[in-house]
């Protein structure tokens, strides 16, 4: 069975091609227009996604040799994301849809994220998945697919943005996540406190936007010159709290929750220090702590197209009414 996986739910322009369960082709374009904004600019992203759609579905088709006509449904990220962007691709993949007489089958974007640990590699259900991206920070349990739920969540800023806005603070690029990482890579992580918060309503819940203003009030006290002097060292505790309140918050949950293995997924997965302090966390404890590789960890059509095959192996399909969504709330 082929899938064509599509993904435009924010910056990233991305199709895959996906034969019985394994990936052929992952073509992504990460638009780099929005690195001078400090942040993905929604009427610039939609454009471009436009502009390059036809061309990423190509590439995804022409390189895995297979042909249009050999194509058995269309998977593609109905939500949640920047409506602008979704659209793009939602309308452009049912398009095909009717052209070619295939369904399309419509993913949320998380679903992508929680199975993508499972891309060339074998997790059992049940797992925990620690889910880090720029738009979402979570806790969930995942029975199977189609059967997950939620655990915990941020009420306020996600990780991903934490280092998105931290960087900007620091005057470093967008996205943040790979610049603090890098400005990170010689500094003293325990120079600088970061207090990471408790979230009184629910404690296993995460928070981060009292640390960006805390950063924020850090940085004003130097002038430019002893800012760039500290950079290294700011940018290192800076991210070790990101981390160390993720982990703390994973490890409250593991308490809790009885389970085997764990998938830490999303964009701030990439993040090497932060797999590092996890495989500490799994010594800890009795688990096994997985990633996705480098390359599925930020977003992709891959996470997508495989969500869709084995949406597809139990009929689970779209009809051509369906509507991009913003938020969670509508998952
Ligand atoms: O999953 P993703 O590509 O998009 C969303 O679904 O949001 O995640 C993007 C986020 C950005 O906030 C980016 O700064 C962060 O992931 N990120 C990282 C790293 N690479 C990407 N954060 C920390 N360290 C990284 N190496
Ligand atoms: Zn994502």
């Amino acid at each position: 069975m082929i899938i064509l996986g599509i993904e435009t739910s924010c910056d990233e322009t991305s199709a895959s091609v996906l034969k019985d369960g394994k990936i052929l082709t992952n073509v992504v374009n990460t638009q780099l227009i929005h690195s001078k904004y400090g942040g993905v600019v929604p009427s610039l992203a939609s454009k471009n996604h436009e502009k390059l759609i036809n061309h990423i579905v190509d590439k995804a088709i022409n390189d895995s040799k297979i042909k249009l006509s050999d194509i058995d449904a269309i998977a593609v990220t109905q939500g949640p994301g920047l409506i602008g962007s979704l659209m793009v691709g939602l309308n452009y993949a049912k398009g095909l849809s009717v052209g070619i007489g295939k369904p399309i089958i419509g993913i949320s974007h998380l679903e992508g994220h929680l199975f993508s640990g499972l891309i060339d590699n074998n997790i059992n259900f049940p797992y925990i998945c620690l889910l880090v991206s720029g738009g979402h920070t979570q806790i969930w349990q995942v029975n199977g697919f189609n059967n997950y739920k939620i655990l915990s969540t941020t009420v306020d800023d996600a990780a991903g943005e934490a280092f998105d806005k931290g960087a900007r603070i620091l005057g470093l690029k967008y996205p943040g996540g790979p610049e603090i990482e890098k400005a990170a890579l010689n500094g003293d992580n325990k120079k600088y406190q970061f207090t990471i918060p408790y979230v009184k309503s629910n404690p296993l819940n995460f928070s981060f936007s009292g640390m960006k203003t805390a950063l924020l009030y850090l940085t004003n006290k130097f002038t430019k010159v002893d800012l760039n002097k500290e950079l290294s060292n700011i940018a290192a505790s800076y991210q070790e709290s990101i981390i160390d309140s993720l982990l703390n918050k994973l490890s409250d949950v593991l308490d809790i929750q009885s389970t085997s293995n764990v998938l830490i997924a999303g964009g701030v997965s990439a993040n090497k220090r932060f797999r590092i302090k996890a495989n500490k966390l799994e010594k800890g404890k009795n688990i096994k702590i997985h990633f996705p590789d480098f390359k599925y960890c930020t977003d992709n059509a891959a996470m997508i197209a495989m969500v869709g095959y084995k949406k597809m192996l139990i009929d689970d399909i779209s009809d051509l009414n369906i509507l991009p969504f913003s938020s969670i709330e509508h998952v």
